[in-house]
């Protein structure tokens, strides 16, 4: 069973072929390709996974939401980070958003998996991807955090306290606003729909994260043109091209591909479900699970693929405390019963969580990563089609933990309206 076959793209494709097995400009052997190299672990036992999926569906289970994108590795950390501040059930609430539901490795805890996975993207920066993160906890008018809280934040989960001025919830808001523009390297975020108002003694979780990939293997500037990306409204976008040996599956039942490409030097890779015909995302969102995940990543092969990609930004902003809410974290926000002792002394009845908030944006483009990658030829035949002129949902994970960085769905790309629209 194969993708819609637009008449171009089998027009253009002897073109695209061509070009993709020509670009490699290092020549080692036109012979199979080396053995694949190992997997990561997979998201059955990984926190970064189980927040990000439920959290995903959470905010998906609103049907206006549009270009969901978020870090579920921020999230679990920076809310891994509070749990060591806090006791009672507002640890246990706080823990049990991390629960997976196999252990990561014997005696491994999720906020050590975590912190280690923070580590791991820091050091494939600049060569694997651009990325940009922040993350802060905010106060309100609250008791003096404890040096040692501070201090376990910023080292494990990079996680700063910042003070909130006297201001009222305006001043909150520039803030807010100013340190996330920071995070986000200059770049101005979504507006945020949510208000925020933080009362005296109220803790405010902030996360910032702009990510820019560098693939593997580049999609050349010549094979780009533009085309028809059939989203929520029809735009034309410049689409880019590529074929060359990816990990691919294609779920017959489910009527998914799964394709996985990676980035420069293998540190990282994006991940990216496409359903086979053009539909809205409803039905794939309802289908994925923990297990799903894990069973289709381990079942990509490496695998000939004509890839189309349109080039597209995401951003968005959002308010995480509905989402948090509905999977169970209730105590935290009610100032009567929230325990967070561990953040500031005889804290209990004053400190309260007043806020979670996201800011993230992600650019998809054609560049590789720079520098001495000894490729090896790729010897395409009969490619498979994953052409993405329809949304789809996007991970990206790291390598050497496993952990996912970042998840969202593409359900809009921006771009010219097209006036024929279904
Ligand atoms: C990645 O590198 C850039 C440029 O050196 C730097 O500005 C940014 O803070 C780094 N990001 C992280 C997460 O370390
Ligand atoms: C990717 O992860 C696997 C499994 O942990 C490891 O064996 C491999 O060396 C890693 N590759 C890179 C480029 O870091
Ligand atoms: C991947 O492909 C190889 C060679 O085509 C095949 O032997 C192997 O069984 C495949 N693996 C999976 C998981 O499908
Ligand atoms: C995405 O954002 C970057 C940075 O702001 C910009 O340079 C690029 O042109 C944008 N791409 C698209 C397709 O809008």
């Amino acid at each position: 069973m194969l993708p819609r076959l637009p008449v171009y793209l089998l027009i253009s494709l002897p073109v695209l072929l061509v070009q993709g097995s020509t670009t490699t400009s290092s020549k080692k052997s036109s012979a199979a390709p080396a053995s694949p190299p190992p997997r990561p672990p997979p998201p059955l036992g990984d926190p970064s996974w189980a927040l990000g999926l439920r959290l995903y569906q959470a905010l998906r289970s609103d049907s206006s939401s549009v270009n969901t994108l978020f870090s579920p590795l921020l999230v679990a950390s920076s809310l891994g980070a509070l749990s060591g501040g806090s006791a009672g059930t507002t640890a246990s609430q706080l823990q049990d958003l991390l629960k997976t539901p196999t252990p990561f490795k014997a005696g491994v805890q999720a906020g050590e998996h975590l912190s280690v996975a923070l580590k791991s993207f820091a050091e494939a920066n600049v060569t694997a991807f651009h990325l940009h993160t922040s993350s802060a906890v905010f106060s309100k008018q609250a008791p003096p955090v404890s040096k040692a809280f501070e201090k376990d934040g910023q080292a494990r989960f990079r996680l700063q306290h910042q003070p909130l001025g006297k201001g009222d919830s305006k001043a909150d808001l520039k803030q807010l606003h100013g340190w996330a523009k920071a995070g986000l390297g200059g770049l101005e975020g979504a507006p945020l729909e949510a208000e925020i108002q933080a009362k005296a003694g109220a803790l405010i979780l902030a996360n910032a994260l702009r990510f820019k990939g560098l693939w593997e293997r580049e999609f050349g500037e010549d094979n780009t043109d533009r085309r028809t990306f059939l989203g929520k409204k029809y735009t034309k976008v410049m689409m880019m091209h590529r074929a060359g040996l990816y990990r691919h599956h294609e779920d017959i039942e489910n009527m998914v591909q799964v394709l996985e490409a990676p980035l420069w030097g293998g540190k990282a890779s994006l991940v990216l479900l496409l359903p086979f015909h053009v539909e809205n995302l409803a039905r794939l969102d309802k289908l994925l699970t923990l297990e799903l995940l894990s069973k289709w990543l381990e079942k990509t092969n490496i695998t000939s693929v004509a890839i189309s990609l349109p080039k597209a930004n995401i951003t968005s902003t959002i308010s995480l405390q509905k989402q948090l809410i509905a999977l169970g974290l209730t105590d935290a926000w009610d100032q009567k019963v929230a325990d967070f002792s561990g953040v500031a002394d005889k804290s209990k009845g004053k400190l309260h969580l007043g806020g979670v908030l996201h800011w993230a944006f992600l650019e998809l483009a054609a560049q590789a990563g720079k520098g001495e990658a000894d490729l090896e030829e790729e010897n395409i035949e009969k490619p498979k089609l994953f052409y993405a002129d329809h949304p789809f949902i996007i991970f990206v994970r790291d390598n050497a933990t496993g952990a996912l960085l970042l998840m969202g769905a593409l359900d809009h790309a921006e771009g010219e309206a097209l006036h024929d629209e279904l």
